[in-house]
């Protein structure tokens, strides 16, 4: 089992006040890569948020048929004076359409614009645009500037954030892709309120894996204010992001292209992506597999002796007040493996594995994690315990 040793992270500092306008600039150092991500309550309005972009004629908004009719003009008149000349593409809405063929459209209208190598794409809309729109802008004449403007809170506290952009294949999930970092990222915590619930929960389980995998003191002050959290209390909101992207940033400057640390921000993602596979992607959303996928890492981190069950019934609980589930589903798989094998077959796909080995994120007894690997006779009684039937 490796262990990774970890720079100190300056501690949480809740911010009282709570205030529904706050506004947060948090930076991610790397170097010549390094950039801001500016979080506040009607960021896109605000044009601190959109100092000194990056000059060119032409800009493409990326956004989607959902997300496009709510936020794309707002945005447009944000960056109007900036750029002479900004189009806009909506593509068809949802994980199926992350695909080669979809990323070839955006390149359709940059090349039907006749958009030049300087032209400045910005993803407007949650992880799918943004993973795609950031893919299409690292390929567009071998790389072209972008802006990350997520809109759901998965995307606000961590895959706007870092640079991993990707398209699906059909033989796995984000498996083409590049590391690529956007120019900024801005935040508007007014796109949140029309979000649906279901995804609201979704983004709460990438906020609750940076406490056990980093931050203690933010898995506390996460549990005495989940309930207003889900309800869309804004002044937390703003401090559940900055938090999250304050701790993505410190992992992410350490590591950029995941040869260490970077991989215990996958916590609960091995888990995860056999559910998401299994069942089909689509049918569990993204958030909802990790939220289970942690739950299962914690009882595997516990059967390793890493941490007690005081600390998996705590996740556990605050896992289930974001309204996630934690109960694994039954894969039924065609060619009649078990529920485990099943499990163990996706997980064995995953891109953290090396050579047929799975490996784990395990967290650790005061907030920190590690990467392992676990006999598969114990990830099956980890998976058997924790799924449904
Ligand atoms: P998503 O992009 O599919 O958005 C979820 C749904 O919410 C969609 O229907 C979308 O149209 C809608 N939506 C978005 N903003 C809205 C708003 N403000 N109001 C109303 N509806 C809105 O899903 P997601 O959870 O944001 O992202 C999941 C994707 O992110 C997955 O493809 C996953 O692989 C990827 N991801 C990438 C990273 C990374 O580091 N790059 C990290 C985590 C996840
Ligand atoms: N979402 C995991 C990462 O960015 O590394």
């Amino acid at each position: 089992m490796s262990s990774v040793s970890f720079a100190p992270l300056v501690p949480f500092q809740p911010d009282n006040s709570v205030s529904a306008a706050a506004a947060y600039t948090v930076p991610i150092a790397l170097g010549d890569r390094s950039y801001p991500i500016h979080i506040g309550a009607g960021a896109v309005a605000d044009a601190r948020a959109w100092a000194n972009l990056p000059k060119a004629q032409t800009a493409l908004i990326v956004t989607n048929t959902t997300v496009g009719p709510l936020y794309a003009a707002a945005l447009q008149d944000a960056i109007a004076g900036v750029y002479e000349r900004v189009h806009v593409i909506a593509l068809p809405d949802g994980e199926a359409y992350k695909d080669w063929l979809h990323l070839q459209r955006i390149f359709d209208v940059l090349l039907e614009n006749q958009a030049d190598r300087k032209t400045v794409l910005f993803a407007l809309g949650g992880g799918v645009i943004g993973d795609m729109t950031g893919f299409a802008a690292a390929c567009y004449m071998r790389g072209v500037p972008f802006v990350q403007v997520p809109t759901t809170l998965l995307s606000q506290v961590d895959s706007s954030v870092g640079g991993k952009t990707a398209v699906n294949h059909p033989a796995g999930k984000n498996m083409i892709g590049a590391f690529y970092q956007p120019e900024r990222v801005v935040c508007d915590l007014n796109a949140l309120a029309t979000l649906p619930p279901r995804e609201v929960s979704a983004g709460l389980a990438e906020v609750i894996k940076y406490g056990p995998i980093a931050d203690l003191s933010f898995l506390d002050w996460l549990e005495r204010n989940m309930d207003e959290l889900r309800n869309g209390h804004t002044g937390l909101l703003a401090q559940a992001v900055k938090r999250s992207c304050e701790i993505k940033a410190w992992v992410v400057s350490q590591d950029e292209r995941e040869s260490g640390i970077r991989a215990i921000l996958n916590f609960g993602h091995t888990f995860g992506h056999a559910i998401e596979a299994g069942l089909g992607f689509g049918t569990w959303l993204h958030g909802e597999a990790v939220g289970c996928g942690m739950v299962m890492a914690a009882h595997l981190s516990e059967r390793l002796g890493l941490i007690d069950a005081a600390m998996v019934a705590r996740l556990t609980a605050i896992i289930s007040r974001a309204g996630l589930p934690v109960k694994g589903p039954q894969l039924n798989d065609p060619s009649g493996l078990s529920n485990a094998d099943a499990y163990l077959s996706h997980m064995r796909v995953d891109k953290k594995a090396q050579a047929g080995d799975i490996r784990f994120v395990l967290i650790e007894a005061g907030g920190s994690a590690k990467i392992g690997v676990a006999e598969d006779a114990l990830v099956r009684e980890v998976i058997e315990a924790c799924c449904d039937g």
